[in-house]
């Protein structure tokens, strides 16, 4: 199977504009198409609309950004592209054309993957050509946000697609929910459809409205819900003992039972309670403003999470975890070389560029995002000298104590850059560095920084001695690159008590 760098998008409504937006964040070209050609300017609008909470979501040092194009050709797209991900109209008999019509010009290699939420894989692979290469890869919106994709086989798909597929969609910063067994509406949807039919019932006997439907959830349940699923939590909630207990205890009402399997007629009037309740809960706020609500707390409970490395916060994690170990990997060799003298000891440490959203109102690089890329230097010189995330986990770790930053010339959005880096100074608890920020096109010095960074032990809270390996390293470039001529910059404030 191909390594994945054009994402080809069937049907760029809602969800393709969500995939849309995902891969272009991390770096993946995408070709959207469409049959309507004025789904263009549609799905251009959403990846616009989703870059504001994307781009809140990691500060970790990522790939240039993507590039979209858009076409009404179906099988240019599909000659085109290394993987495709399908989102056209939940409709069995148009799903299967299609499927069948672009396997037809996709390169046997290429996976083709559907968003469906219900249907079932060996329908869709029926009259393909190739059908080992379908998988279901069933997303949640918004799916620029949420990282669970269901990937379902069907009869024919291979194993290979489903771990292939699995592979780009963690790339993407996701996380692959392997189905044993296909059935219809997978897992979540399935669950979801529990819930709703419940909530359908209760409306239109008048127990509740859609508003206290949703406080029973949003108060309770739902805050659970982000962390552990209700097997894990009910296990908690029987004491000692356990799900054992939990079970001895309400098994015997799940008998009664309290719900009902068959959803309500939809009638008119359950519709129009459905339609008011949910009007009454927006409180004239349009759909926009509650999209951008929902998006700015997504993004803050996946961040919360990320501290207890559980659920969306630990895939947030080990995506940073590789983005933080890619950069640092690109400038592994180049330090090695430089430590034993065999290469020039001036290193580029880091390469990235100004994305859209780093820039002022003055349309440069903001002085925050300064600090950040000196920090991407400063984390993928470290890595190169032992200190990844095996070394903080065993409650070591280097804090910033002093950064001086100077400010020498600009760099607009998109514009290419590279950092340069010293160790000046490496004693057992102290590490000093100096990076210069340089413009890849004339390679001009826009900014320069020097900053002091003391090794604590985590679980004491205070200085402690870095290990012997990390200062041995830190000192073999420090030596090599003594033989630099001076930095006019260095020194200057850094490491010194203030007078
Ligand atoms: N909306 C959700 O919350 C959600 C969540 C997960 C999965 N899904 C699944 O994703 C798929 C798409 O759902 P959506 O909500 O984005 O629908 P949508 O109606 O917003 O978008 C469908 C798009 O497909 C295009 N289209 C129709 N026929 C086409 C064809 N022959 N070739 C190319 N494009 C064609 C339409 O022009 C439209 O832009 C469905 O299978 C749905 O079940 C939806």
């Amino acid at each position: 199977m191909r390594q994945v760098q054009t994402l080809g998008l069937l049907g760029t409504g809602v969800i393709g504009g969500g995939w849309a937006a995902r891969a272009l964040h991390f770096g993946i070209d995408v070709v959207a198409a469409d049959v309507k050609p004025e789904m263009e300017a549609w799905i251009r609008g959403a990846v616009d609309n989703a870059e504001g909470a994307l781009a809140r979501l990691t500060f970790a040092p990522l790939p240039p950004k993507g590039k979209l194009s858009f076409t009404t050709d179906l099988e240019r797209m599909a000659r085109s592209v290394d993987f495709i991900q399908e989102n056209i109209p939940e409709q069995l008999e148009l799903k299967q054309r299609i499927l069948a019509q672009v396997s037809r010009h996709a390169p046997r290699d290429v996976i083709i993957s559907s968003s469906t939420s219900g249907l079932m894989p060996s329908d869709l692979q029926r009259d393909m050509q190739h059908p080992e290469r379908l998988l279901v890869g069933h997303p949640f919106n918004p799916v620029y946000l949420l990282p669970l994709v269901e990937l379902v086989a069907g009869k024919l798909t291979s194993d290979e697609t489903v771990e292939a597929a699995a592979r780009f969609y963690a790339y993407i910063g996701m996380h692959p929910l392997k189905v044993r067994r296909e059935v219809p509406g997978h897992l979540t949807d399935r669950l979801q459809e529990a819930l709703w039919r419940e909530i359908l019932h209760m409306v239109n006997d008048g127990v509740a409205t859609t508003g206290e439907l949703d406080d029973s959830i949003v108060y309770g349940p739902g805050l659970r819900w982000a962390g552990m699923g209700t097997n894990l939590i009910y296990h908690l909630a029987g004491g000692e003992t356990g799900m054992r207990h939990m079970l001895r205890q309400f098994g015997p009402c799940l008998k009664w039972p309290w719900t009902r399997l068959e959803a309500p007629e939809l009638t008119e009037q359950l519709i129009d309670r459905m339609v008011e309740g949910t009007q009454a809960q927006a409180a004239g706020r349009s759909i926009r403003e509650l999209e951008r609500l929902r998006d700015d707390y997504l993004v803050a409970i996946q961040q919360v999470l990320r501290q207890f490395n559980i659920g969306a916060g630990a895939t947030l994690r080990a995506l940073e975890e590789r983005l933080y170990e890619g950069r640092a990997a690109a400038a592994r060799g180049a330090l090695e070389a430089a430590a034993a003298g065999e290469a020039p000891a001036l290193l580029r440490v880091l390469e990235t560029e100004v994305r859209p959203e780093w820039v002022d109102y003055n349309g440069h690089m903001t002085d925050s995002r300064y600090l950040q890329v000196f920090g991407d230097a400063t984390d993928a010189l470290l890595r190169y000298a032992g200190v990844d995330d095996a070394y903080r986990r065993s409650g070591r770790a280097l804090y910033t104590v002093e950064s001086h930053v100077t400010h020498q010339g600009q760099a607009r959005a998109l514009e290419p850059l590279y950092v340069t880096s010293r160790v000046l100074e490496v004693d057992d608890k102290r590490v000093r560095l100096f990076h210069a920020l340089h413009r890849r096109r004339d390679d001009v010095q826009v900014a320069v920084a020097e900053q002091l960074y003391l090794h604590v032990s985590t679980s004491a809270g205070k200085a402690a001695p870095m290990a012997e390996e990390v200062r041995a390293r830190l000192a073999a470039l420090a030596a090599a690159q003594a033989q630099l001529p001076p930095l006019p910059e260095a020194g200057r404030l850094a490491g010194r008590a203030p007078r």
